[in-house]
């Protein structure tokens, strides 16, 4: 699928996820097969001030291109001056989050706010088209609430506001994650515009992908939750491999994400990252929920990868018989 010129590889593309689809993970995500990844979050006014945040959230390798950069505002002058600054940066594509369900932010009318005032919507869109010469996208939700589900007549204005691409997370903001996602909604979407649909919402694996897609008739997909301490969903090839392989294979994974981390992230934060992602990745593993406590009790991020590499060999002991080749 492109978007506009970019070229975004891949079936499926981690999806942006605030806290957690930083510099090094997205990195890792591609190197595992994702398509084009998107940044966290971060709202115009941070980047135009150029907060320690935005500063770290903009932060991507150059392995990880293209990338993505996401937006929240409802300023459209702030927006098109971020979306220009987001070129200048370097991103490949400039993003409008749509549909971030969170009190907090569509209490100041962004996020999925910006879906109840349509008018209002195209006059962000129109003046971040204008400042900014790289590839327009939105991701949105169904709507509001069940009352109010406008997916649909939000990707058309898009659309004729030059928009290039959209990804739909099908659930109403009132639903925020919860329940299953309507992928009907997706469909609606794609036979009402032209541009390129990417669907999204519980999406697990290549599988549950390519079902989507036949579903729904979208040209991509993206993969949130289903990703965390997963990043090898986005391999096609990993469902195929044995389960020795897969389990050699998830180690170079997690250990090349740790270095990434500690390469990339403060002392600080890369402690609170190491926390988070290890637990992730104990999913599935042996005595996962002794580990996580374990983990976050850990004040130091080698103690944070000793104890990990722990329960990983003890796993690893526990389940040797089963992982023997079957001539052994
Ligand atoms: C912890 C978390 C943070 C998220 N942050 C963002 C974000 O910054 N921008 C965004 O557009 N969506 C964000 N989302 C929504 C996801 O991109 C995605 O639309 C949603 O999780 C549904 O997809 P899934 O079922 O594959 O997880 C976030 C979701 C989660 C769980």
């Amino acid at each position: 699928m492109r978007i506009g010129d970019v070229d975004v590889r891949g079936l499926a593309r981690l999806a942006p996820m605030a806290g957690a689809t930083n510099a090094p993970f997205r990195l890792v995500a591609r190197e595992c097969g994702s398509g084009l990844t998107t940044t966290e979050e971060m709202d115009a006014a941070s980047i135009l001030h150029e907060t320690p945040h935005a500063v770290s959230a903009t932060a991507y390798y150059p392995a990880e291109r293209p990338v993505a950069m996401q937006l929240l505002g409802k300023d459209a002058e702030a927006l098109a001056a971020a979306a220009a600054r987001c070129e200048a940066l370097g991103a490949d594509v400039v993003d409008l989050n749509m549909g971030c369900p969170v009190p907090k932010i569509t209490g100041k009318g962004k996020g999925a706010a910006l879906m109840r005032d349509v008018p209002a919507a195209a006059r962000i869109l129109r003046a971040m088209r204008a400042a900014a010469r790289i590839p327009l996208t939105i991701k949105i939700r169904g709507g509001w609430d069940d009352a109010h589900l406008n997916a649909v007549e939000v990707a058309e204005m898009a659309e004729a506001e030059g928009v290039d691409a959209i990804t739909v997370h099908p659930r109403t903001r009132a639903q925020q994650f919860t329940g299953k996602a309507p992928w009907t909604i997706i469909a609606e979407v794609v036979d009402a515009v032209r541009i390129p649909v990417t669907g999204n919402g519980d999406v697990h694996t290549m599988a549950d992908a390519r079902r989507m897609m036949a579903e729904t008739g979208c040209r991509s997909v993206m993969i949130g939750r289903g990703a965390l301490g997963r990043p090898w969903v986005f391999d096609e090839g990993y469902d195929a491999l044995p389960p020795i392989s897969r389990r050699a294979y998830r180690a170079r994974v997690i250990a090349r994400h740790v270095d990434l981390i500690q390469e990339h992230c403060s002392e600080k934060y890369a402690l609170i990252q190491l926390k988070k992602h290890l637990s992730w990745y104990t999913e599935g593993l042996g005595h996962a929920r002794e580990c996580r406590v374990a983990l976050f009790q850990a004040r130091s991020a080698d103690e944070v990868w000793e104890i990990f590499q722990r329960y990983w060999a003890r796993a690893e002991r526990e389940h040797a018989p089963v992982l023997e080749p079957a001539t052994a």
